[in-house]
Parts: structure tokens; C-alpha cells; sequence
């Protein structure tokens, strides 16, 4: 275009005389818990941010509660989807990636972490972007990691989950989808069985599992500790989400969105952060407060007596999760 030519279109363009045609993207953001977790409440924030900031450009309408799909099939629906104004987006937790890296399934390990610091120190590392990178290839593209907390086990019957094997022995326990966590269980001595996070309540309720192992917001956002006896704080792993996005969608999207989008999301992120250790706190003496489930610390000896009995899950996944990736996570941990 001649400069003349281009000035008149500018001049028309910011008269508005003649207007670009700007596309307009939706983005529904769909997970399985309530709103008022961690995961719930940066996912809100998240969608409160773009659509006050990117307001007409972006809009993103939240689905909890598997209202619009469970987390399986948020995954398929996000790889299959080719809309290039709809994107799916969603926050399944680490242990749900399996299929899609078999290095990430380093995050379920048995007492890998000590706390919660411990994540962070592998998930703001350099690492984190090996373990996320497969991912692309199978048409998602991972944004951020949400913090949920460290799991505890919960039970019904007699007694609280203190002596290994022996309060474990022929009692199930609903785990994820997680081959770690299925060798977790029966490391333990239990019986694992895989359920999806909307089936767990009813499963509890109804004696199809005894007992399960949750982030206290979810044990208590979900009811869980009114059809469970005791609550043993085992710390044992750690429960926490992927941000992910369809990797075609995010491709196609306008860069100065992208990076405003990605801004947003590190936002969301800090705040998810504080949600979480607000939540292990206050959701724990809701609990409590409550008097249904009695809620017990096991002893050093006791815990010591876990990772024993647990040690040889790593030992029988290292290989499928790397040996180089677990030495350099243990070397970046300090133990
Ligand atoms: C579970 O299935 O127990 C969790 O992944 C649910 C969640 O998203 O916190």
C-alpha cells in the first residue's frame, strides 16, 4: 500500500469511519471440585480478570462440579476440539496425565515432597518445563500448576489408618486414575480402586470403598468426612492441577492476548497459592469443628513405618518416569 493509502486508512480506522473486524473468543473453563477451593477460586478470579480486562475480546464462563465434563473427558474434548473462537480449558489434577506423560506421574510418588515447599521448589524449576513439554504433542498446552495441598487419608470403621499393613488389610480405597497411587495402596496393604472424582461421595456413603486419600478442601467441599470415621494426617503426596488449554486454540489466538492471558494466569496462580494454605487450615478445623470424622496425627514412628512400607513405589516407577528426571529432583529437594 502506498504511504497516502496507508494514512487514510489509518485516519478511517481511528475515526472508527471504518472498523477492523476484531474476533471475539469464549473459553470455558470446566473442572470437578466446588467453587470455594483453591482450584474453584483462582479458576473464578481467573475468569473475573479477563473478562474485566480483555472485556469483548475474551470472554470465560467457569463449569465446576463436572457440570460440563468430568476430567477425562475434559482432556479428549480439549485434544479433539478445532474451534478457533472456543477454547476448553481446565485444571485436572497432575495424576490425570498419565497418558499424556509418563514423567509427570513423579508428582503422585509416596513422600517425594515433605510440604508444600518442596512443590513449589520443583514446580518454579526448570525441570517443570521437561516434564510439561510432551504434552504439546498431544495437543495440550500446559499454562500453569495450581496448588490443591498435601493429601490425608480418611477411613470408616473402628480405627483411624495408624499400623501398617495391619489397618490397612482388606479395607478399598478410591484413588485416581494413578498406577503410583494404585502401587501406593497396595504398598500400604490395602485394595485400590480407581473412581471418578463425582462418584467418591456416593462410593463412601454406600461402604463400595471404606476409605480414600484427598486434600482436606475436598474432603470437606464434598462431604466426605460426614461418611468417613476418622481422618489420619498422613501428608503422604501431593494433590495439585495442570492448567491446560487446547494447544490448537492457544496457537491461533492474537499474540497481545496470548500475553495478557498469560499474565492473568500468573496472577490467578499466586493467588491460587494463598487459597490452598488458607484452605488446609480453615477446611481442617471445619472438620473438626464439625465431630463426625475424628481426625488423628499419626507418630514419627508411625510415619516412619509409611515411607518404609512405601519406599519401593519409586523404586518400581523409575524407570518409567526416568531415572536422570528423579536423581535431579532429588538433588534439587536436598533429600
Ligand atoms: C480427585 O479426583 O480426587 C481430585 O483430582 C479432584 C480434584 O480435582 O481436586
Amino acid at each position: 500500500m502506498k504511504p497516502i493509502m496507508r494514512l487514510f486508512v489509518a485516519i478511517l480506522l481511528t475515526t472508527g469511519a471504518i472498523t477492523s473486524h476484531a474476533e471475539e473468543y469464549t473459553i470455558k473453563f470446566s473442572h470437578v471440585v466446588a467453587p470455594g477451593t483453591p482450584k474453584g477460586k483462582a479458576a473464578d478470579l481467573f475468569a473475573r480478570l479477563v473478562n474485566e480486562r480483555l472485556n469483548g475480546r475474551v470472554h470465560v464462563e467457569v463449569f465446576p462440579n463436572s457440570q460440563l465434563y468430568n476430567d477425562n473427558k475434559v482432556m479428549e474434548a480439549m485434544r479433539l476440539s478445532d474451534s478457533r473462537t472456543t477454547g476448553i480449558m481446565a485444571a485436572p489434577s497432575l495424576s490425570k496425565f498419565v497418558k499424556f506423560s509418563r514423567t509427570i506421574q513423579a508428582f503422585d510418588l509416596p513422600y517425594l515432597f515433605n510440604d508444600i515447599d518442596d512443590v513449589h521448589r520443583l514446580v518454579d524449576s526448570p525441570l517443570m518445563s521437561l516434564m510439561t513439554r510432551p504434552l504439546e504433542r498431544k495437543g495440550l498446552k500446559a499454562l500453569s500448576l495450581w496448588d490443591n495441598g498435601m493429601k490425608v487419608f480418611s477411613i470408616r470403621g473402628d480405627g483411624p489408618l495408624k499400623k501398617v499393613p495391619d489397618d490397612f488389610r482388606g479395607k478399598k480405597f478410591r484413588i485416581q486414575s494413578s498406577e503410583v497411587h494404585a502401587a501406593m495402596i497396595r504398598a500400604l496393604g490395602g485394595v485400590p480402586q480407581k473412581l471418578p472424582f463425582k462418584e467418591v461421595y456416593q462410593a463412601l456413603a454406600q461402604g463400595v470403598v471404606d476409605g480414600q486419600e484427598n486434600a482436606w478442601s475436598n474432603i470437606y467441599s464434598k462431604k466426605f468426612f460426614e461418611v468417613q470415621d476418622w481422618i489420619t494426617v498422613s501428608n503422604h503426596s501431593y494433590l495439585g492441577y495442570m492448567v491446560v488449554v487446547s494447544e490448537r486454540f492457544w496457537r491461533g489466538l492474537p499474540t497481545d492476548i496470548r500475553d495478557e492471558l498469560r499474565q492473568i494466569l500468573a496472577e490467578a496462580t499466586e493467588a491460587n497459592r494463598r487459597f490452598a494454605r488458607e484452605a488446609d487450615s480453615q477446611d481442617r478445623q471445619r472438620i473438626e469443628a464439625a465431630g463426625k470424622a475424628k481426625v488423628v496425627e499419626p507418630s514419627a514412628d508411625e510415619i516412619a513405618a509409611w515411607r518404609k512400607a512405601t519406599a519401593g513405589v519409586e523404586e518400581a516407577f523409575r524407570q518409567r518416569i526416568g531415572k536422570d528426571l528423579l536423581s535431579r529432583i532429588h538433588i534439587l529437594l536436598g533429600h
